[in-house]
């Protein structure tokens, strides 16, 4: 077989709040899974993937929090690029749209297809908000559904039902911004004709073999006829339009997000020195144009981008789109509005990457919506990868240390366990290997799993702590074997497990991990010397599974569905201000409330002074995260008594997007100075 070039993308996540579990299951950790296989295969492929900095979710959340869309695309952008590194996921390149050379791209794009006569202009009436006088792109109108009636599908999609949508087809729009009802406006705008490219694009579709949710809900889209899409809008916040009667006008983040994959790879081609070195995948036919992405991006990815590939000229068109369906958690559906999710720093903070990467592989999302439990995660580490692959590795190791110096004994006549043992390790890596090539990590953990059961089987079958007085020959047989097998397990676990992979090399004497196709050839010489042997996976406790589990539980059921909060408050004068006496605190114990699953009793100093406060936080801080704290309080209101509890002022906190964040002030501060 040839060598083809790979090109994989993850879909850019918005850069408007961190990552939770349910990306990561779709669209992230089975491109890193591949990829590294690919790479261990001696494959010529590159990962790319970047930040989605523009569009109205990134307005949005920038308006909800009062702050401009670069503040939020900073904070995140650095936050996910953080916690994707140290999951393991390893992109050849992690860039921004908001990068000039991203621009540049994106307009290029606009500029060839206006010049080409494929855009259309139209002027027709779009929703407007007369409360705050603009006009509302997307997601700032939410509504009924027109297909399948959900009460909150937004302007752009329903995430219900997938369909993409237009503002103007919601029933009871509602303006996200301000609450109001918005009226219509005409506004002129440039669109992509998908139904003229139709016929083409079916041709291209048909010639490949899809996944079966992709091809569903592309024949779905294609069946209804694809319209003119808007690829402008009216706003301050993305590419702007490259056109002298589009000022003010930016392109629709869906024509610009996806170009962010080239873009992604341009800069990894300028930061290897190798400027053109893109086009050797974006502009070669033969490239194998890979996107991985969950199943609310298929249209995307499988129309829109396709589309605009094929117009633009010169383009590989993606070859496969292996879209993941959704990660539910402790069978409730992930809401990020809710606080509703297992936030990925969050975790990290916790336990160690490998665990999650495999728990999340072995229950991947890949056909159907599958659930995460932090049980079901406890169970594949303590019982899968600490009692089986762990306890396999372990026992082996330290039994060549005690009983053969450290070195590996040589193997003898091979009886019929052996050889069916070796067998295993020799098939092994191709049956793990057919599966990732089908994109089935879930198979693929699965299949790893078992060789790592035959393994931990064999050993207590072969019983080597008697043979090794009965049988000496026969118990240094098993124990090459089974170095043999952990040093073909090391390859095998690669791409799941690169940490744990990494950590067990030195234990194996060994400087590199040898490639994929050389995993089951059992070479190992005579003597060679081992490294230390160590714990590769530690038990999680019960209780530590009981804590996250009472912390998703506290996280109560949507409430009714209503437009964003947004302050609309009266102007005051200084005087207004100073009549509030706002102070440090020094927060010096913190306890839960019984039957009060929200509230925090908390005992403050306030330079001198002590009192109680009840602060409702206890979904968003443990009661020793905040000990210690210095914080701002409102000294002067009026006690109260909550749930019968006294309170004695009030803690500053502001409302974001994964909950309550109490507000300090910056450095070590004294308590009790008066804010002003
Ligand atoms: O759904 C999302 O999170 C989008 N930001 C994905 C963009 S994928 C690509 F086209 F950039
Ligand atoms: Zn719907």
């Amino acid at each position: 077989m040839t060598n083809p070039k790979i090109l994989v993308t993850s879909a850019l996540p918005y850069a408007n709040g961190p990552l939770h579990l349910g990306h990561i299951a779709g669209a992230y950790l089975p491109a890193d899974i591949y990829v590294r296989y690919q790479r261990m295969k001696g494959r010529d492929v590159i990962y790319i993937c970047g930040s989605d900095e523009h569009g109205v979710p990134i307005t949005v959340s920038a308006d909800n929090e009062g702050v401009s869309p670069q503040e939020i695309v900073d904070r995140y952008h650095a936050m996910n690029r953080e916690a994707f590194q140290k999951l393991g996921m390893s992109f050849d390149n992690y860039s921004r749209t908001s990068l000039p050379l991203h621009h540049e791209t994106a307009q290029e794009f606009f500029s060839i297809f206006h010049r080409n006569g494929d855009l259309i202009v139209k002027t027709e009436e779009q929703f407007f908000s007369e409360k705050s006088r603009r006009f509302l792109p997307d997601r700032y109108v939410e509504g009924v559904c027109p297909h399948c009636r959900y009460d909150r599908a937004r302007g752009d999609q329903c995430d219900k039902c997938g369909k993409w949508l237009e503002p103007r087809e919601l029933i009871d729009p509602v303006s996200k911004i301000d609450g109001s009802r918005p009226v219509l406006r005409k506004t002129g705008h440039w669109y992509f004709p998908m139904g003229r490219f139709a016929a083409e694009w079916k041709t291209w579709f048909d010639a490949n073999t899809w996944k079966e949710n992709v091809r569903n809900y592309c024949m779905g889209w294609y069946n209804e006829g694809l319209g003119d899409r808007p690829i402008t809008r009216d706003l301050h916040w993305g590419v702007p339009v490259p056109l002298e009667e589009a000022k003010g006008k930016v392109l629709y983040v869906w024509f610009d997000a996806p170009i962010g994959y080239i873009s992604s790879t341009q800069e990894w081609a300028q930061r290897i020195g190798d400027p053109d070195r893109w086009k050797d995948y974006w502009c070669d036919p033969e490239t194998r144009l890979v996107h991985f992405i969950g199943k609310d991006n298929i249209v995307f990815h499988a129309i829109l981008f396709p589309m605009m590939l094929s117009r633009a000229g010169g383009y590989v068109l993606p070859g496969a789109i292996p879209a993941n369906e959704y990660l539910t958690i402790e069978g409730r559906k992930i809401s990020t509005s809710q606080n509703y999710a297992i936030w990925l720093k969050d975790y990290l903070d916790l336990f160690p990457p490998d665990p999650l990467r495999y728990a999340l592989a072995a229950n991947a999302p890949e056909t159907k919506d599958t659930d995460f439990s932090w049980k079901q995660f406890q169970s594949r580490n303590n019982d899968e990868l600490a009692d089986i692959l762990g306890n396999f590795v372990n026992r082996t190791l330290t039994f060549v240390h005690r009983y053969y110096g450290g070195r590996l004994p040589g193997a003898g006549v091979l009886s019929d366990r052996d050889r069916a043992m070796r067998e295993a390790i020799r098939r092994a890596p191709q049956e793990m290997g057919e599966a990732l090539e089908a994109f089935e990590v879930r198979r693929a953990a699965k299949r790893f799993m078992d060789v790592c059961r035959t393994a931990n089987k064999y050993f207590n079958d072969a019983a080597p702590w008697e043979t090794r007085k009965s049988d000496p020959g026969a118990c240094a047989t098993t124990l090459n074997l089974c170095v043999q097998t952990v040093r073909t397990l090391a390859v095998l676990m690669a791409p799941i497990l690169p940490f744990s992979s990494a950590r067990l090399l030195p234990m194996l004497g060994l400087e590199t991990l040898p490639a994929w196709d050389a995993a089951g050839d059992a070479d190992l010489p005579e003597g060679h010397a081992l490294g230390d042997p160590g714990i590769l996976f530690a038990k999680i406790e019960d209780d530590v599974i009981d804590r996250e589990i009472e912390k998703l539980a506290r996280i109560s059921q949507p409430a009714a569905a209503g437009p964003p909060e947004k302050a609309s408050v009266p102007e005051i004068g200084f005087e207004d201000f100073s009549k509030m006496d706002l102070r440090t605190a020094r927060v010096i114990s913190a306890e839960r409330i019984p039957d009060a699953d929200k509230l925090l009793r908390i005992g403050i100093d306030l330079g001198g002074e002590t009192r109680q406060i009840v602060a409702g936080v206890a979904q968003f801080y443990t009661p020793e995260e905040l000990v210690g704290k210095t914080l701002i309080v409102v000294a002067n209101l009026k006690p109260a008594k909550i749930r019968g509890v006294e309170s004695r002022g009030m803690l500053l906190a502001v409302k974001t997007g994964t909950g309550l964040r109490l507000l300090a002030p910056d450095g070590e501060t004294e308590p009790g100075l008066r804010i002003s």
